[in-house]
């Protein structure tokens, strides 16, 4: 960014790495304040005050007081939060404290039954509002010129922006990130008045949905601009095939609608530097990695076995991840003399049917049920092919961290996978640009026929340590990124 003065911008989002995480959107909002930073922004945060964010949260000051529309008190705290860095320090944080909406033990959106809690819609407006009297003004010490939201937990801030006097009147910009389309946020008509939007919003043009107020929409339709996290994406996300009932409204805006590609966080994923890794490696210096392995098979049970290739997968359990896939190509990876281990927690039927497998197959398949981010950083250095079959992937961090820790990633080739594995053919092979294996049809036979070809590639030595080569040295950083966010923010500013 060519101007010296450091544009304030207010990241909007329900997860941050490392202090609260259930997918990727974490890793992404605690990788990007340090990235803008770097990219001249002066970057604070905005998130609810679950109990996981209050801990990590010091130095509080507490900004000002504001009624939510249906009469509950919020407390706006500002301070510092531990261990997301930004610039020389930990990143400024906004918190939105409202204990009978936040403070829940577990999972941020779901019960103890994983089923949605029933005030979802209270306790995501909740967030927005947040945002939209931070944009206007409330903090006498500092405000956003540019409001930076991300999916639907965030996406009514933007539509508060235009639709909120007061907010209004400020002229904040915003930018909407869309993680994953699949996630919408949709709530009944009657919710309105109580989350204090007016009437006028709720038409089609506006986040009326089918009869339904969706969060999603608000975003796309209010928001300044719109990012989603890979170019093939956002080009998806404009058919009907991939736009889950809003690909009529993303075409219409697609001059306003940007792919950025993620990034990996170095400080984290790097098996050079990674201390949750019992033997560090780099491109260079390979052993380490052949201990990881043979660690990793002791701890889970599997054969001692240097030579069979082992594949892994680290992910949400769900129909998004291509897990049906999987387990129809589990019986080729054992018959060409695989291992698969799985850490992964999500639908209960996909759960138990990979407990089964890891069960009928004692010492070649192991599950292990859960989260655990650990565990992940030792599947990624131990395993030699990560497995990504999703079904659509927004950007997927999963192959990114294959790629950096030599196991090689098969991927399906849409969204973000397209986007940052190279297949490997006899051309890619020769002018060496393979990183992995791609399918293109989304069945169990077109997984099967990759995972062959990766048993064909690991034959081949030579060409297999030629391909992993290639891929650790890959380089998805977040500089990137963080420019092209910056830009974009001027480019708002500059009402380009
Ligand atoms: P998504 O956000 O759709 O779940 P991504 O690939 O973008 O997919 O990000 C997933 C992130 O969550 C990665 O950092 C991955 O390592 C992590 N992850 C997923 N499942 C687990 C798990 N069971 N235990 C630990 N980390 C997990
Ligand atoms: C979403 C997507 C995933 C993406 C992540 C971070 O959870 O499913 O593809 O990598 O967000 O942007």
């Amino acid at each position: 960014m060519s101007s010296d003065v450091r544009i304030p911008v207010l990241q909007v989002s329900s997860e941050i790495y490392p202090v609260l995480k259930t997918g990727g959107l974490a890793d992404v909002c605690g990788a990007l304040p340090d990235a803008l930073a770097r990219a001249g922004c002066d970057v604070r945060v905005l998130l609810p005050g679950f109990p996981a964010v209050l801990e990590a949260f010091s130095h509080r000051r507490e900004v000002a007081t504001f009624s939510l529309p249906w009469g509950e008190q919020a407390v706006v705290r500002c301070g510092h939060l531990a261990g997301v860095s930004c610039g020389r320090g930990t990143v400024m944080a906004y918190v939105i404290d409202v204990p009978g909406l936040f403070d829940r033990p577990g999972n941020p959106y779901l019960d103890a039954q994983r089923r949605p809690y029933a005030d979802n819609h209270r306790r995501f407006a909740a967030l927005a509002w947040a945002g939209a009297h931070l944009a206007a003004g409330i903090d006498p010490q500092w405000s956003p010129a540019v409001l930076h939201a991300h999916d639907w937990h965030a996406a009514l801030a933007p539509a508060l922006l235009k639709l909120w006097g007061p907010a209004a009147q400020r002229g904040v910009s915003s930018l909407y990130t869309v993680h994953n389309l699949a996630y919408q946020g949709v709530f009944d008509s009657f919710h309105l008045r109580e989350l204090g939007l007016p009437e006028e919003a709720f038409r089609v043009e506006g986040l009326e949905f089918h009869g339904r107020i969706s969060y999603m929409k608000a975003g796309l339709y209010y928001a300044d601009h719109i990012t989603t996290v890979s170019p093939t994406y956002a080009r998806e996300i404009q058919t009907a095939e991939q736009g889950c009932g809003l690909d009529g409204l993303l075409r219409s805006r697609r001059d306003r609608l940007t792919g950025v590609l993620n990034g990996l966080d170095p400080k984290v994923w790097d098996p050079a530097s990674d201390a949750l890794i019992g033997s560090n490696y780099d491109a260079a210096n390979m052993q380490g990695k052949a201990r990881c392995k043979l660690a990793l098979q002791r701890e889970l049970g599997l054969e001692r076995a240097s030579r069979a290739p082992l594949f892994v997968m680290v992910s949400r359990l769900t129909e998004q991840k291509g897990v049906n896939l999987l387990l129809e190509a589990v019986p080729e990876i054992l018959r060409q003399g695989g291992q698969l281990a799985v850490l992964g927690s999500g639908d209960t039927e996909l759960e138990q049917a990979l407990q089964r497998d890891a069960s009928a197959n004692p010492g070649r398949v192991a599950a292990t049920l859960g989260y655990d981010e650990a565990l992940a950083h030792r599947l990624f250095a131990a395993g030699d092919v990560t497995l990504v079959p999703s079904r659509f992937e927004p950007c997927g961090l999963t192959q990114l961290y294959g790629l950096r820790y030599g196991s090689l990633p098969l991927v399906h080739a849409v969204g973000g996978l397209a986007d940052t594995v190279v297949d490997t053919d006899l051309a890619t092979l020769e002018d060496q640009t393979a990183t992995g294996c791609a399918f293109h049809a989304f069945t169990g036979s077109a997984l099967q026929q990759a995972v062959r070809r990766a048993f064909a590639l690991y034959r081949r030595p030579r060409d297999w340590s030629r391909v992993r080569q290639t891929a650790m040295c890959q380089r998805f950083d977040w500089d990137q990124a963080g420019e092209h966010y910056a830009n974009l923010y001027q480019r708002l500013l500059a009402h380009d």
